[in-house]
């Protein structure tokens, strides 16, 4: 079995949703234990309850990142259950309303940059001393392609993810002497159940979007879990400050692929 992080402790918020579940599945895989830490806590607690059955090392922890005494809990409950905390993946993200400075309110705006962007710098706060004690370890803040560009009636979310790109460098700047790498993960359109609120259901989601990516199709949330755990073990040790753009080609081109055969 791989061992890429064997001895690593994780700490995954969002581990509860989609993409970080798969997160959280691939590391253990890797050899870590994981820390699920979700505001849901129901599915943090059968998520980890699937890996404790397969004999995995793993708890969940209810946590809510805009709350600091929530982040700081997290952190504890790490090294309570295993001792150390060295790797820190912040997923979690809220669904952002739709709509323009004129039509958002304040309160949408301050919503969505609070958990997808205050709740990665509590997470960190908490975080970065744990991982000095451990002698050094990684950040990974998984963004989005839509961190890149504009985007009509998604600027709580695109800004969110732009500044969350940018917080990673301050943190990969402010940490390197500390053994600390900080890499953000921009992922393109996920086939995940996110989507369903713009689609009728997952195979309209994946038809209507397939064209924009150069690969056929949006990807999928093991494909950004492959990625995450590149970023947070030892396959990645030159990289830190950097972003990792995981979109199937989306934003390397403007329109429709080309068709296969352009007769
Ligand atoms: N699905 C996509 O197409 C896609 C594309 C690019 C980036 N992303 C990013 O990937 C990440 C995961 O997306 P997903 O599709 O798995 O979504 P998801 O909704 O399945 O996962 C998000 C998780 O975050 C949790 N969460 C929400 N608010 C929270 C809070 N305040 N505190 C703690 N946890 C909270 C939710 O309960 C959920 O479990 C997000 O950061 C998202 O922006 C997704």
């Amino acid at each position: 079995m791989a061992s890429e992080l064997e001895g690593r402790v994780a700490l995954i918020t969002g581990g509860g949703g989609e993409i970080g579940g798969a997160i959280a599945r691939r590391f253990v895989e890797a050899g870590a234990a994981v820390v699920i830490a979700d505001i849901n806590r129901e599915t943090a607690e059968v998520l980890a309850g699937e890996i404790v059955m397969a004999n995995g090392p793993a708890v969940a922890v209810r946590t809510n990142v805009t709350i600091e005494q929530d982040a700081e809990r997290a952190v504890r409950h790490a090294i309570e259950a295993f001792g150390k905390l060295t790797t820190l993946v912040n997923v979690a993200a809220t669904v952002t309303p739709d709509g323009t400075v004129e039509t958002l309110t304040l309160a949408d705006w301050n919503a969505a940059l609070g958990v997808n962007l205050t709740g990665a710098f509590l997470m960190c706060k908490y975080a970065v001393p744990a991982l000095r004690k451990a002698g050094g370890g990684t950040i990974v803040n998984i963004a989005s392609q839509l961190g890149q560009i504009g985007i009509a009636g998604r600027a709580p979310y695109t800004t969110s993810k732009a500044a969350l790109i940018q917080f990673t460098r301050s943190l990969a700047v402010d940490h390197a002497a500390d053994g600390i790498r900080a890499n953000s993960l921009s992922p393109g359109g996920i086939d995940t159940a996110r989507i369903l609120r713009r689609f009728k259901n997952r195979e309209e989601a994946n038809r209507a979007r397939g064209p924009a990516y150069l690969l056929g199709r949006p990807g999928r949330a093991e494909e950004v879990a492959e990625a995450a755990l590149f970023l947070a073990s030892e396959q990645s040790s030159f990289m830190t400050g950097a972003d990792l753009l995981l979109d199937g080609g989306y934003l390397a081109f403007k329109g429709h692929r080309p068709a296969k055969d352009p007769s």
